[in-house]
């Protein structure tokens, strides 16, 4: 027998579970209610950025991320949900309905994965060197594949610097841009806010031989001339195609993969530099030599457990029953 409907308490642990997720510059675009006994994630557009994310991809991924969050969090809870991505009958801002499926208890790798979520931050400090071991590799690539999305791990130098050099590039590119640098500096934050990109959690700024661009969220310094880390794992996370359907069901395997990540002790960032400039992603498509489209890239391997950043309280984020 399966649940006529979802209530405020499953609401409540569903949305407290979804703000974990990541969000560019921590912007947080997403809103919850209930409707009709479903749950639904909705895209909060005042929270879209203007100049980074004219397109919405961001607030798709984010959403997508928040929605996998959502269904580990009722799944956990004994209702796993239905799931329907931008259901036709509602306006474009409901990225996701979810409707109680039937009941049953949570298996052990959906347990894990739920006990992940307020472990998992972006991580943008430099990794040791141990390599991640290939059974966690496979599992990486398996979460993105269960999400209907794939990942592609890049092996030897040829592919990491070949990536490197076209997100370098793009990173340059935005770097020139003063809107965009502008828009960036607005969301990251030296004291307490309830969203942005704290000072604290940015990478020491980035030194000329460093092989990744990082985002300039401080302008601490390293130590010059010590490389950041010598050859770190970076994945491509991606997707069918392009449609928004397709970027949330990126954000929803995106999310999926990093819980992965936590659960084996590993760290991660992104970086979407490469993503976000059209000319770049391109490049990056054409270089993977497989059908699809790039919508993340990151970075992964062992580091100091990261420190969480903040979230805007549950009564900002619960919307008015639709
Ligand atoms: C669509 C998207 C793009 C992102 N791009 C970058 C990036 O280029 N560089 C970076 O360091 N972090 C990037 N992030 C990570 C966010 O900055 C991060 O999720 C946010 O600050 C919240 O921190 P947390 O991941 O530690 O919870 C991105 C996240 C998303 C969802």
């Amino acid at each position: 027998m399966s649940a006529q409907s979802y209530d405020e308490g499953d609401l409540r642990a569903a949305a407290a579970a979804a703000i974990r997720a990541p969000s560019l510059h921590n912007s947080q675009p997403w809103r919850f209610r209930l409707h009709d006994g479903a749950i639904e994630v909705l895209a909060d557009r005042s929270r879209q950025l203007a100049v980074a994310d004219s397109t919405g991809w961001a607030v798709n991924i984010a959403c997508g991320a928040a929605t996998f969050n959502a269904r580990l969090a009722l799944t956990n809870a004994g209702t796993p949900a239905d799931l329907t991505l931008l259901p036709r009958d509602t306006g474009p801002d409901v990225i996701a309905r979810l409707t109680p499926g039937s009941p049953r208890p949570a298996t052990y790798p959906e347990q894990a994965l739920f006990a992940a979520i307020p472990h998992r931050h972006s991580n943008r400090k430099p990794f040791f060197p141990d390599p991640v071991p290939s059974p966690v590799r496979a599992q990486l690539i398996e979460a993105a594949r269960a999400e209907l999305a794939w990942l592609d791990l890049l092996v030897g130098m040829t592919a990491l610097t070949g990536f490197a050099e076209i997100a370098q590039s793009a990173d340059r590119v935005l770097r020139r841009n003063p809107q965009y640098q502008t828009e960036m500096a607005g969301w990251t934050h030296a004291d307490q806010a309830p969203d942005g990109v704290p000072v604290t959690a940015g990478a020491p700024a980035t030194e000329p031989q460093d092989l990744l661009p990082q985002r300039a969220f401080t302008d601490r310094r390293r130590a010059p001339g010590r490389d950041f880390e010598p050859e770190p794992l970076v994945a491509i996370l991606g997707s069918a195609g392009d449609r928004p359907t397709d970027q949330i069901t990126a954000g929803q395997a995106l999310q999926r993969v990093l819980l992965t990540v936590t659960d084996a002790g590993l760290a991660a960032s992104m970086l979407s530099q490469p993503i976000e400039v059209p000319t770049a992603r391109d490049q990056l498509r054409r270089s993977l030599h497989r059908s699809g489209i790039p919508q993340m890239a990151l970075r992964i391997g062992y580091g100091q457990p990261g420190r969480p950043t903040p979230r805007r309280d549950l009564a900002d984020v619960l919307a008015e029953q639709g």
